[in-house]
């Protein structure tokens, strides 16, 4: 419906899993571009982990997002109308659409999407935020060199898929974590990881890694936190680095868990660090050009778990949390 923006927005904030009771949809009237915006129809949302932390009461690494207001998103959109420069009708661009069909943008928070590095597909995908966070996560926080051992958590996820890949264009041995005899297939037969292991199906976690990796892991790409990385922890080599991406396993646990090898740490020199990709934006275009390289060259793809209707990204979110996806979790709201 071309006059109304159609919005969903935060109704009350989650007390565990968020899904459809944590919000509402509305109709609003489209507002026009002033100068300097444009007006889009979005076509793809990022469903994202780090949403439930922004709809939370506690503490979180950007500004909250309160009742009443459109959830944030990124998202990828068609533009419509423009009275910001460089912006011209039928542009696809990438900007923060939020939770909106027709939201009004400032030309200066959107970025046209460069489809001579690939598809709309693949910048929602390997050429995405998550991809860009696989990469500058090994790259830069875990040190990542030809010949580690690399194990990755979530590897069947948005993030998790790319890492392994990156891992195996570098030379490494790589072990991904995912959660169910399907991903499991996956990582091993589409992502061609050396190792993998469905963590639901083992009782004995720290077991299960040394199993997987009898020398040790240099590498840890943490994605999950709580009783995990403890596991993880217990199997480090000297010297190892380990990448503290996320930690969706406490994101919406009621109790936090406190982490019980972190002695290892001093012990076996380790190294772990954190980071937010939004801090290497002025980096993005020297990982996109190498991603796109290795798209070009086939040696990276992502699975894309694709949910349609903009009423259904409520649900979409929760999925990530009770692991329903597998792949990079979008919303397509548009063709
Ligand atoms: N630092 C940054 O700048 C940055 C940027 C983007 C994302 N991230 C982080 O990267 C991680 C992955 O994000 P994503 O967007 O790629 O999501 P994703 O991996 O596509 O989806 C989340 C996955 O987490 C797993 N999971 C959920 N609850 C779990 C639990 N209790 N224990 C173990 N696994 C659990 C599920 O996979 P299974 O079925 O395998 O359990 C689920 O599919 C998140 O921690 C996110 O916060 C960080």
């Amino acid at each position: 419906m071309r006059n109304a923006n159609r919005r969903v927005t935060l109704a009350a904030r989650p007390d565990g899993i968020p899904g459809p009771a944590n919000f509402a949809e509305d109709t609003q009237p489209i507002r026009p571009p002033a100068e300097g915006e444009m007006l889009v129809e979005t076509l793809y949302l990022s469903i994202d982990p780090a949403m439930r932390s922004w709809i939370s009461e506690g503490p979180t690494y950007t500004r909250r997002i309160e009742i009443g207001d459109p959830m944030r998103a990124g998202g990828v959109a068609r533009v419509l109308e423009s009275r910001a420069a460089g912006f011209q009708p039928g542009d696809i661009v990438q900007g923060r659409t939020g939770w909106q069909s027709h939201p009004t943008l400032r030309g200066r928070e959107a970025q046209k999407l460069d489809l001579s590095l690939g598809s709309v597909a693949d910048w929602l995908g390997p050429l995405g935020t998550s991809a860009l966070t696989a990469y500058f996560g090994l790259r830069d926080v875990g040190d990542l060199r030809p010949g580690d051992t690399l194990l990755v958590s979530t590897a069947a996820g948005g993030v998790g898929q790319i890492a392994c890949q990156i891992g195996k264009i570098d030379g490494c041995r790589v072990i991904g974590i995912a959660g169910g005899p399907d991903k499991f297939r996956f990582i091993t037969e589409t992502l061609g990881v050396d190792a993998a292991i469905d963590y639901k199906a083992e009782p004995d976690l720290t077991a299960a890694i040394k199993r997987a990796c009898p020398d040790g892991v240099d590498v840890y790409f943490d994605n999950v936190g709580g009783p995990m990385l403890d596991a993880a922890l217990a199997n480090m080599r000297t010297g190892g680095r380990i990448v503290c991406c996320g930690r969706i396993s406490q994101a919406a646990a009621k109790e936090p868990y406190g982490i019980r090898n972190l002695g290892m740490m001093g012990g076996r020199r380790m190294r772990m660090g954190s980071f937010i990709v939004f801090d290497y934006n002025s980096r993005y275009p020297e990982a996109r050009a190498w991603l796109a390289a290795q798209i070009r060259a086939g040696r990276l793809q992502q699975k894309l778990h694709v949910v349609e209707g903009l009423e259904q990204a409520p649900r979409a979110l929760g999925m990530l949390f009770t692991g329903e996806n597998t792949g990079k979790l979008v919303v397509k709201v548009a063709e």
